[in-house]
């Protein structure tokens, strides 16, 4: 397994937001974090992320215990975040905001050198070329739709090779097509790297998961292959519980 998080739990105060909450990716796997509004989601992508600390449990990633790694070691150790909050500049072209991203992974000394100027310049423009924004290069970020600057962030979380890219909703905002689209972006990075995304759009997570896991009230209700969960009747439950 890639990412294994097992006996999760998160307490804040008096209300615990995540009971012994478990999930397991493999590699090139895209697995899918679905249940009801304030089920533990993003609670448990933080945990993962480093971005919470967890009361109870262990994460590890690539055969290593990372629970007690900050957010940055996380990263250097191959996991992204894309935070729902926005990390691009918008003053800023296309362009220059991949090329922050990608340096930021590069060393002081390589920078100081312009060692990487070249390498750096063909790897902005095939993540443009791949985000279908090329065409936008030297717009200001601010111009783009919503949607592209979606999918701009979500290139420059690609910037560092991560092994393990984690999404909060994705296509919140988006509409049908950019969803479609968005769909269709994600599926080339399977072949280097994991994603585990929540969205509440049940067509779209079907649509582009390996395997999902089903949380409720913290706890994970099940977790399986997309058959497996929609043949699930505790999880056709809650859905229709919703309904
Ligand atoms: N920082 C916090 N302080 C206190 N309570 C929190 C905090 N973060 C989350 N919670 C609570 O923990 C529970 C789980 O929240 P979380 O955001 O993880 O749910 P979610 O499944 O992502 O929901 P949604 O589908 O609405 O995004 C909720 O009751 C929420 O109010
Ligand atoms: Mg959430």
């Amino acid at each position: 397994m890639l990412l294994e998080a097992a006996g999760i739990s998160k307490i804040f105060g008096k209300l615990t937001a995540l009971d012994g909450a478990a999930l397991s990716v493999g590699e090139n796997e895209f697995h899918g974090l679905i249940g009801p509004n304030g089920s533990g989601k993003s609670t448990l992508m933080k945990c993962i992320a480093g971005a919470e600390v967890p009361t109870q449990g262990k994460v590890s990633f690539v055969n290593t215990d990372i629970t007690a790694f900050t957010p940055t070691e996380r990263a250097r150790a191959g996991m992204s975040l894309k935070f729902q909050i926005t990390s691009v500049l918008p003053s800023l072209t296309l362009y220059d905001n991949i090329l922050l991203a990608l340096q930021a992974h590069c060393s002081l000394l390589d920078l100081v050198l312009s060692r990487t100027r070249d390498a750096l310049h063909e790897q902005v423009m095939t993540m443009l070329r791949q985000f279908r924004l090329a065409d936008r290069a030297f717009d200001a970020a601010a111009a783009l739709s919503h949607g592209q600057q979606q999918w701009l962030e979500i290139a420059m979380a690609l910037a560092g090779k991560p092994k393990l890219l984690l999404l909060d909703e994705p296509t919140g905002g988006m509409s049908l097509e950019e969803r479609r689209v968005t769909g269709e972006l994600l599926q080339p990075i399977k072949q280097h790297c994991s994603l585990v995304i929540v969205e509440h759009d049940l067509d779209f997570i079907r649509d582009i998961c390996d395997r999902l896991t089903v949380l409720d009230q913290g706890r994970v209700l099940a977790s399986g292959t997309v058959p497996e969960i929609q043949a699930n009747k505790a999880v056709q439950e809650i859905y229709l519980r919703r309904a």
